[in-house]
Parts: C-alpha cells; structure tokens; sequence
C-alpha cells in the first residue's frame, strides 16, 4: 500500500471510528457482499449514498436557498406539458414545484426518510396538486415503471451517485427505456475542481457554528467541519460532514460519496450507451461551459438505432 492510500485509509477508519455516523442501519466495517444484480457491495458507498439523506429537515434547510435549478426544471417540466420522471426526486425540493405548475410527475428515490417527508408535505397540499406526484421507492438503475415520459429529469447530483460504469449502463438502460422517442433526458452534475479534489484528506474545513435545523425549527448550536479524501482511481470523492454541539453533546459524522466525471468521460459514457447530446450547459444559464464553471447540465435524446458501438467505428471523428 502506497503512502497517500495508506494515509486515506487511516483517515476513513478514525472518520468511522471515532465519530459516529448519525443514521439507522449504516453498513460500517462489514466485508462486501454480494446483491441480488451480482455487483460486490460496498458499505463505504452504500453509506455516502444514503447518510447525507438520512435527515431531509437538515437536507431541506442546507439547500432551501438553491433555486436556480428549480427553476429550471419547473420551466423545463412545463415546456415539455409532461408527465415527467424524476429519478433522485429526494424529498421533493423539485417534484413539489413541478406538480405545482400543473405538470404530472413520478419521483423515484432509494431512501426512505426522504420520501416519507415528501409524502408528509403532500398531505399538507391542496389534492389537486398532490393528485399529480406518484412516488415509488427503488433504484434508479434497476425500476422499471412500464411507462414512458417525454421528459426524464435527474437533478443536483443524483447521477454522482453512479460509481462505476455498470452503474452507468444501467442507469442510462432505464432511463432509455423510460422515455418516448423524442423524449429528453436532462441531469446536472458539478464540475471536478482539480484544487478542491487535491485537499488534504487530514485537514478539517471548518465553517462558523450554526444552529442545526430540526423538523420542528432551529435546534442546538453546532460547529461544523468538512474533510475531504478523493480516491483518484475510482475517481470518488469521499466527504466527511462532521458536526459538533457546542454545548458538549456527542459529536458525529455524516459520510457522502460522489463519483466525479469528467465532462469528454460523460460525453462519451452517453454516446456509447445510445444518447445523443443535445445541450450542455453551464450552471444554468443559457451559455456553453468554460473554466470557471462550476457545475454541467446535460440534456440528451436517445439516438435512433442506437446500438452499443466500438470506439473508432460509429462514422464520427
Ligand atoms: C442530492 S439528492 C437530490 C434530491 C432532489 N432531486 C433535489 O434536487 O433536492 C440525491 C438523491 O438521489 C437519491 N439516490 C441516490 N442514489 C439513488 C439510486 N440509485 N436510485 C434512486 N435514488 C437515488 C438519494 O436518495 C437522494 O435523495
């Protein structure tokens, strides 16, 4: 073992050990096993996939101020007269303003505690809106819902949770097979920063304390710091949220795991998995992405006879 992994893994071990994650059922320390699709597991992903949504009142208070994309959508969602499939709908931040616009909408998401506080605002909206979401629970690489949508939507990053290229292949098979002939699938996701991939996985970021949102409003006061371990081989970023109450109380530590891609890497993973690029956008505004974009926005169509294809034999340059 090298010097740099040898230190990365020390760091995720004394993440884990000595700060606990505050979550239900994370899978820390088990070997990998293998699931029903045949894929090997692997806790260390499985828990950066769902810790960070273990909390949707923290969720939803982190990113209340983000709104640019759920602009975008609604519009986009409008635009298209629906209905629209979400995948990684969350707790709604996006599904809520899209049904109400008036548009259908289906959200799918794996983690239970996001969609159960989506359900909860449901019943708080007027039927006629409410009447427009349909939520299923299930992998967005594995669902199959037996219909198809004009427009297939992934929003904020759900696509970093992809972690390998079966992850991919099977994403963007589902996504196919979910969408009408013409229909348009569009994801963001935020740009690698080659600076902030190089932190040092043994420095703690720290941020000034704030007080930590519940579900029934401000909570205790916490301190709030961030470590950084980016594993370059399997190009994932592993961040460590780490929280601290002032006052004392126990410390823990919410892990999450995003892939980075790379923008020729995804235009090529979509080429080869029968997409077609249609725009790619930059944080989003109407222009094409230069160095100081900080996050892409693909939208693609499925090519028509699109058959897995070697590279250098499709006809293009
Ligand atoms: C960053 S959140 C985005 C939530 C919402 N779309 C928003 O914009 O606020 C990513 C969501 O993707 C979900 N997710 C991650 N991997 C998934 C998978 N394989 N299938 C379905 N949902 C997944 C997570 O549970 C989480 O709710």
């Amino acid at each position: 073992m090298g010097l740099r992994s040898a230190a990365r893994s020390r760091h995720r071990a004394s993440a884990a050990l000595d700060l606990l994650p505050r979550m239900s059922g994370m899978a820390t320390g088990r070997p990998a096993r293998v699931s029903a699709s045949g894929q090997r597991r692997d806790p260390e992903l499985e828990a950066g996939t769902s810790a960070h949504y273990e909390d949707p009142a923290y969720y939803a208070k982190t990113y209340a101020r983000r709104k640019d994309d759920v602009r975008y959508y609604v519009d986009l969602a409008v635009a298209s007269a629906g209905p629209v499939l979400e995948y990684g709908c969350g707790n709604g931040r996006i599904t809520l303003p899209v049904a109400r616009a008036g548009v259908q909408i289906t959200g799918v998401d794996l983690s239970a505690p996001m969609l159960g506080d989506l359900r909860a605002q449901l019943g708080r909206e007027p039927r006629g809106v409410s009447s427009r979401v349909s939520l299923r629970r299930g992998d967005m690489r594995a669902l199959r819902l037996g219909r198809r949508f004009p427009l297939v939507i992934c929003p904020f990053n759900a696509f970093l949770h992809l972690y390998t290229r079966v992850d991919v292949e099977r994403f963007l098979a589902r996504a196919r097979e979910h969408l009408t002939p013409k229909g348009e699938l569009v994801f963001d996701v935020s740009m690698p920063e080659p600076a902030e991939l190089a932190r040092d996985p043994d420095r703690a970021y720290a941020t000034p304390r704030f007080r930590y949102p519940t579900k029934d409003g401000p909570g205790e006061f916490v301190r709030y710091t961030e470590r950084f371990d980016y594993d370059k081989v399997r190009q994932i970023l592993f961040v460590s949220m780490e929280f601290s109450p002032v006052d004392g109380g126990e410390r823990w530590m919410t892990p999450l795991a995003h892939r980075q891609f790379y923008p020729q890497e995804l235009e090529a993973l979509l080429h080869y998995n029968g997409f077609e690029l249609t725009e790619l956008r930059s944080d989003f505004s109407a222009e094409p992405p230069d160095n100081q974009t900080s996050m892409l926005l693909y939208h693609c169509r499925p090519r028509r006879s699109a058959r897995a294809r070697r590279p250098g034999h499709d006809g293009s340059r």
